[in-house]
This record gives structure tokens, C-alpha cells and sequence, in this order.
């Protein structure tokens, strides 16, 4: 965990990009052996979103990094460092954050990718925040940019019917804070991160670059991520609650990572949460893997559900297994 210090990662900025193509499940069920109603029921999910060829990690990234620091004020030039959570690049290497880094003409930033599957913005938030309180750079563009559409195999009615596609950026930089002001004052207060590699084969994606076999498909056992994903998330959000002496009242919203509502639903139950405090957009987006939190985070903030002062709650699980949690005031 990290420590309260009086230099705070502060969240200045917010930016989202979405490919234009729609695919609602009935049009899925066009191609696929499912009905809306089953994929409906199952996870809450009603349509996601796919990208074009030339919508790459990179470019949808670059979109939403570029939205996120005009939100932010801040010139391209001005930026420290670019944290690109992403299991879908565009390149082995170089790294999507470069790509984006040239896009934007932040020419000041160094960059990198960040694997940890569908806790890539958790892990780039969280990594973020240490770079920040460290003096290391005062602001940081944390990205989650993927296509999963392809790296889906459509033969496979279990997953294929799960993931969509887009981009969500935040931009966080170094603020001081008053020792008077560690509760109320805004920034990141505290990140936990978890993996367990032995639950490596629940969930991955069977190729890359370092292999011959390069098919490159997700595979999952969909109800062993499942019985993992309630019980581990409710344990990071207690554990993120207990560090700060705070419980799930004190909570203005979970943004929590959108796979499957039923998911989403186990976490509010257990943490108490009115439904109204729980952000909700997997109806429309699907599993955008380390897209996902900050598309929602972006949606509940320029609609003025969340505003300045509020207590924000960001959980994910991925493949890994890898999870985690970040509670951030904004
Ligand atoms: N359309 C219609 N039927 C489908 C289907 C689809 N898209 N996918 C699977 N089915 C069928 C199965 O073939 C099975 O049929 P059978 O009983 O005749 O064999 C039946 O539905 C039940 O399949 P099962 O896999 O046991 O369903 P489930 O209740 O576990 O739901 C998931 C499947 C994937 C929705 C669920 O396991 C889940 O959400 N897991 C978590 C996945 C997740 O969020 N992963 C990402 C984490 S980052």
C-alpha cells in the first residue's frame, strides 16, 4: 500500500474514445450461436462496440489521452510520462505508449506498456501514484487502450459474445497537500494490488510473439473466473477501506471494472452500496479489459454523477490472475 504523503497524485482529466461500429447482441446472434436474451441475462451486456482496422490501441489511446489533458489543461509538451495498460498492442514492441507519445507530440514523456490484463488500469494508476509521490515526474497520462475483438475467437459462444472495444484515459498530477488535509483532500489515497499466477490458465490468451504459435485467442473458463471475482474483489475493496479507517458509507461511488454485471451486482451486495452508487456501463461497452474502469469513470463524471470532493472506489480482476483496487477523492 502506499503510504499518505503530502505530495498527492490528484486526478485532473478525463477522456474516452469509442470505435463508431455498434454490434448489438442480436447482430452477434447473427454470426454466433446466442440470443440477446442469453447473453442479456447472463451478464447485462446489450452491445460493444468494434473497432475498424485503422483503430488500433494506439490510435483509440492517442484519442483519449489527447481528450484527457485537454480536460486536464495541460500541453502535450508538459507531460512526465505516459502508463498504457493494454493486452492488445499494436506492437510487440515499441510500446503502444510510445506510439501515443509521438501521436500527441509529448515529446518530454517517456512511456511504456503495462500487462496485467483487466487490471491494467488498476496496475497503471497505482504505479502512477508512486511515481508521482516519489518526485519521480509531476504528471501522468494512465491509458487503457484495447481491441479484443482481435484476439476473440468467434467459434467460441463462451467469450466471444463478452468483449468490446475502445480507450479511456485520466491524467493525474503531483499536488501538495496540507497533513490537515490527507482525508478531504483530493488525490489518490491509497492503491493494493494482487496476483496469483497458479490461476494463470483460467484466463489468458494462447499466443504472442515469444511463441510459434502465434493464433493468439482468449481463452477462459468462464465460472472459474467467476467464483474467483466476487470474493477477491470484495476482499481489495475491504482492504482498500480498513487501510484509510473508512467503511462503504463513506463511498460516493464503485467504479468498478464492467465484465459482467452479475459480477458488479456481488460487490455493491457485499459491500452494502446502493445500486444508484454503483457505475454502471457494460450494457453498452462490454468487457473493454484495462479500458473499462476509466470509460466508466469518464461517463459517471461528465454526466455530474461524480464531482469534485467525492470518494471514488475503482476495483478490477483479470487475467492472471491479477486484481486489485484504488481509492482515489476527486
Ligand atoms: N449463448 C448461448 N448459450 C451459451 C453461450 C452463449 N453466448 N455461452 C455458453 N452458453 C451455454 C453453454 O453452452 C451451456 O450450455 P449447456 O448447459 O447446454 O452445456 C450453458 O450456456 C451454460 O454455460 P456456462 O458456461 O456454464 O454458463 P455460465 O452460467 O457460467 O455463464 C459466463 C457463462 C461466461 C457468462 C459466466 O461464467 C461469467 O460471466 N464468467 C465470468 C467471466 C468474466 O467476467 N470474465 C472476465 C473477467 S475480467
Amino acid at each position: 500500500m502506499s503510504e499518505p504523503s503530502s505530495r498527492r497524485a490528484v486526478l485532473t482529466g478525463t477522456g474516452i474514445y469509442l470505435p463508431e461500429k455498434i454490434v448489438t447482441n442480436a447482430e452477434l446472434a447473427e454470426r454466433v450461436d446466442t440470443s440477446d436474451e442469453w447473453i442479456t441475462e447472463r451478464t447485462g451486456i446489450k452491445q460493444r462496440h468494434f473497432a475498424a482496422p485503422h483503430e488500433t490501441a494506439s490510435f483509440m489511446g492517442a484519442a483519449a489521452g489527447r481528450a484527457a489533458l485537454e480536460a486536464a489543461g495541460l500541453a502535450p509538451e508538459a507531460l512526465g510520462a505516459i502508463i498504457v495498460g493494454t493486452s492488445t498492442p499494436d506492437n510487440a514492441f515499441p510500446s503502444t505508449a510510445v506510439h501515443i507519445q509521438a501521436a500527441l507530440g509529448a515529446n518530454k514523456a517517456f512511456g511504456f506498456d503495462l500487462a496485467a490484463a483487466c487490471s491494467g488500469f488498476i496496475y497503471g494508476i497505482s504505479v502512477a501514484d508512486a511515481m508521482l509521490r516519489a518526485g519521480q515526474v509531476d504528471s501522468v497520462l494512465v491509458i487503457g487502450s484495447e481491441v479484443y475483438s482481435r484476439i476473440l475467437n468467434f467459434e467460441d459462444r463462451g467469450t466471444c459474445v463478452l468483449f468490446g472495444d475502445g480507450a479511456g484515459a485520466v491524467v493525474l498530477q503531483a499536488r501538495d497537500v496540507a497533513p490537515e488535509d490527507t482525508k478531504s483532500g483530493a488525490g489518490v489515497l491509497s492503491t493494493h494490488l494482487h496476483a496469483d499466477g497458479r490461476l494463470a490458465d483460467i484466463l489468458y490468451v494462447d499466443g504472442a510473439t515469444g511463441r510459434r504459435d502465434m493464433s493468439a485467442h482468449l481463452v477462459m473458463n468462464g465460472r472459474e473466473v467467476f467464483r474467483h471475482a466476487v470474493s477477491l474483489l470484495a476482499g481489495a475493496v475491504t482492504e482498500a477501506l480498513t487501510a484509510n479507517g473508512l467503511t462503504a458509507a463513506d463511498i460516493d461511488f464503485l467504479v468498478p471494472h464492467q465484465a459482467n454485471k452479475r459480477i458488479i451486482d456481488g460487490v455493491g451486495k457485499k459491500l452494502g452500496l446502493a445500486p444508484e452508487r454503483v457505475v454502471v456501463t457494460v450494457d453498452k461497452h462490454a468487457n473493454t479489459s484495462a479500458a473499462s474502469i476509466p470509460l466508466a469513470l469518464h461517463e459517471a463524471i461528465t454526466d455530474g454523477r461524480i464531482k469534485p470532493g467525492h470518494l471514488v472506489l475503482l476495483e478490477a480482476l483479470g487475467g492472471g490472475l491479477t486484481w486489485g483496487s484504488a481509492l482515489i477523492r476527486l
